[in-house]
Parts: structure tokens; sequence; C-alpha cells
């Protein structure tokens, strides 16, 4: 079977990873690889060249999409570069796949949608955490009506990013420069993704409203003056991002999602997934399942009997693609899921399938980043939610249900 070859693009700390994973796939053969900078690219093509590949070098993005030695590109860049690289691939024909990220506008989101309508290219957010064991397994639990109506969740991206934001210029990290100029809710897709998925939105439900509230800067701060050895010229009180951004959208059925940005102070990464419905709860921050199946109203009172009891439950509905997966020996990446975002969006390339996050699922997350820059900004007022899906009727199965996964 001839390989696509392949072209990618940022070659920085997820770059690095996630090429590694691109370079052992059976079905791809990199082909160019591009970065701002020259010692990232040598370093590439260095660390592919024993697995049999042997990428021509692009300092310019642009012209490694325009290569005919590229059939598909993969972007690993910075925020900045996804919208502008995913549209070039797709208005050169390319299929591309994108990291994760918010947009800076929602006319940038509106581009992406309209690339892929005008031209057709797949495209795809490499939102790996749709992917997760636990989140695929909370699918499948309620595609079993486990949940019965779901009526909130919430989700988070908890992580102590402290050392990576302080530490930015020196490490020529994207984060430092949106840190320093911008306040929202800058990362939204991990826990937003899967809780779309549970949701259906953009799939016949759809996000209405979202307010978002800021509080103040004080860690970046604090922790830069508590260690000398970080970056010092920056612990001037002059960050934008606030340290927990708390964002609510409201859905067309009535329902809520809550989600939390946390990066800034100290404390143990999460996702913060929770599951509010009508016949049960889930939350994963001590991975604890109630039901009404389960639990009598008595056992209310006494948490620590259930604490930890997901693996049960993950015994009986963990999904096919993940006991395959385990059986054939999980990959490297974020507990495996790194793989399975990549391997999926290339089988559906070479399928001709449609792409399993598409452009809508996309702009969906990626929209919450300005709209929630706008919100705060007017003191959490609500701002209304654009349908980005606007008469798209294929995206709706004939029962009103839409499986992504
Ligand atoms: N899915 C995940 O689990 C996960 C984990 C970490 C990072 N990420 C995502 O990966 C992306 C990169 O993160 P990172 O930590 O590697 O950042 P980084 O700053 O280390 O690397 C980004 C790289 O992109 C390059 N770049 C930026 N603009 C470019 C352009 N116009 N042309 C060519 N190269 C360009 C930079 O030179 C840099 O090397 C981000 O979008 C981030 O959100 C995802």
């Amino acid at each position: 079977m001839e390989k696509i070859k392949v072209g990618i693009i940022g070659l920085g700390n997820r770059g690095k990873g996630m090429s590694m994973l691109v370079a052992e796939h059976e079905n791809c053969a990199i082909t160019a690889i591009c970065d701002e900078y020259q010692d990232r690219c040598d370093d590439m093509k260095e660390k592919v060249a024993p697995l049999g590949h042997d990428p021509k070098i692009y300092l310019n993005y642009e012209e490694l999409i325009a290569s005919p030695d590229v059939e598909m590109v993969f972007v690993f860049s910075a925020w900045e570069n996804h919208v502008p690289a995913a549209v070039a691939s797709m208005r050169a024909k390319k299929p591309v796949a994108f990291e994760v990220g918010g947009a800076y506008t929602i006319d940038e989101c509106i581009q992406l949608c309209e690339a892929h309508r005008e031209t057709g290219t797949p495209a795809m957010m490499l939102e790996n955490c749709c992917y997760g064991r636990v989140e695929q397994t909370l699918y499948a639990m309620n595609d079993d009506g486990f949940f019965g109506e779901i009526v909130q969740l919430c989700g988070g991206y908890n992580h102590d990013l402290r050392e990576e934001v302080s530490m930015g210029l020196v490490n020529r990290h994207y984060r430092h420069r949106n840190y320093r100029n911008r306040n929202c809710e800058n990362y939204p897709t991990h826990e937003l993704g899967p809780l779309n998925v549970l949701l259906g939105i953009g799939h016949g439900n759809k996000f209405v409203s979202l307010s978002s509230f800021s509080s103040k800067s004080a860690g970046l701060d604090t922790y830069i003056r508590n260690h000398p050895d970080r970056d010092q010229t920056y612990a001037d009180g002059k960050w934008a991002q606030g340290d927990i951004v708390t964002t609510i959208l409201t859905t067309e059925f009535g329902q809520i999602v809550r989600l939390t940005l946390d990066t800034t102070l100290p404390r143990p990464y999460s996702r913060g997934l929770e599951i509010h419905g009508t016949k049960g709860w889930f939350s994963q921050e001590n991975m604890s399942v109630y039901s009404d199946a389960d639990h009598k109203e008595s056992d209310h009172f006494k948490w620590k009997n259930f604490w930890g009891n997901y693996e049960k439950y993950e015994e009986k509905y963990m999904p096919k693609l993940w006991r395959d997966y385990l059986d054939a020996g999980i990959k490297k990446g974020h507990g495996g899921m790194d793989f399975l975002v990549i391997d999926s969006f290339v089988q559906a390339v070479r399928n001709g399938d449609p792409m399993p996050i598409d452009v809508y699922d996309s702009a969906i997350m990626m929209a919450v980043t300005p709209l929630s820059e706008q919100s705060i900004k007017n003191g959490g007022a609500p701002v209304s939610f654009p349908d980005f899906t606007a008469g798209i009727e294929q995206r709706k199965s004939a029962d009103g249900k839409y499986k992504l996964f």
C-alpha cells in the first residue's frame, strides 16, 4: 500500500512527540517539515531519519503546503498558526489535521468552515481527549441511558503550567505571549470536545449563549517571585490572563455546561468532568459514579463508600475501540489517545470517510475563546453563540441523534 506523503508544521514540544507517532504510522511518509526555527527542523530531520523518512525542511509553512511532495498536512504549531495553516491546506486541496486551541476571533472560525464548504477538503481538529479511555467509556454509558437525561456537564483544563508560562520566552514557548496579552478561556477543547459529544452539540443540539468570568491574575507573579531561577523580568503584575476563568454555556435543549480554566495556581492535573443527569452522576475528580440504579437515597451522605467505584463501570461499558487497543498494546502519548486521534484522521482520509471531528465541531470549540474574551471584558455579560452549522442538515441522523464515535 502506497504511503501518504505528509508535511508537518510546528516542531516545538508537541510537534516533536506527535511527529514521531506520525513517523511510526504505517500509512505515512514524512516528506516535509516546517518550523520558524531552523534548529527545531534540523533536530526533527535527524530524529525521523532512522525510521526511513527524509523530509525537506521549510521555514515558511505556505511553501510546505504548496510543495507537490505534500499530500496531507499536520499542524502542530502554536495557536496563532492553526487557522491560517488549516485554511491554506484546505485551499490547496490537502487534507489537514490541526492541534487544539481556541480561536482569536469568530471570523477565524467562519473562515475554517467556509474553506471546507468551498473546497470540500477534509479538516480535523486533533482533540485527543475525545478519544480518552474514560471519555469513551462515558459516551457508552450515556448511549445506554445510564445517566438519564443530561442536565448539566462540567469540565476543566486544570493544569499547573506556571513553569511553562513563566519560562516561555527563555524556551520560545507560545503560551508566554498569550498569557501576557489576553484574558479568556484560552484552552477549552480538552474538556469541551467530550462534553459536546455527550450533548450532541453541533449535531442536533447547539449552544445558545456564553458568559465568562475571570479572577485576578496573582499566581504567576507569586510563583516567579518565589522561584529565583525563573525569568524574573515578568514578576511585574502585568499578566493579562486571570488565574481562574469560569465559563457558563447554555444549550438549546435547556442544559448548562460549566468550564474552568485553572493553569496558574498550584493544583493536581484534572479535566474535571462531571455529569449531572436525571438518573446518574459521575465525577472525574474522584472517579465516582452514583446512580438511582445502584444507590439508595440514604447513600448520598456516604460519599466515601463509593469513591473510586468508576472502575467497575469501565469493566462493563468500555467500548470496543479501547478493548482492542488494550489487547494490541497502547502506544505512547497521553495514555494512548494521541495515537488514536492521529490514526482516526489518517484512516478517515484513506477511506474517504467523514472527519471524526470536523470543521464545525472544531469551530464550535474554538469559538469559546473569543466569546469568553468578549464576555469577560463586559463583566460576564452573556453573548450569543454563533451557529456555524446552520442549514447543514446532513449532520443530523434520522432519529435526531448523531454519534461521533
Ligand atoms: N493535544 C494535546 O494534548 C496537546 C498537548 C500539548 C500541546 N498541544 C498543542 O500543540 C500546539 C503546540 O504546542 P507546543 O507546546 O509544542 O508549543 P511550542 O511553542 O513548544 O511549539 C510551537 C511551535 O510552532 C512553531 N510555529 C509557530 N508559528 C509557526 C509558523 N507560522 N510557521 C511554522 N512554525 C510555527 C514555533 O516555532 C514552535 O516551534 C499548541 O496548539 C498546543 O495547544 C496539544
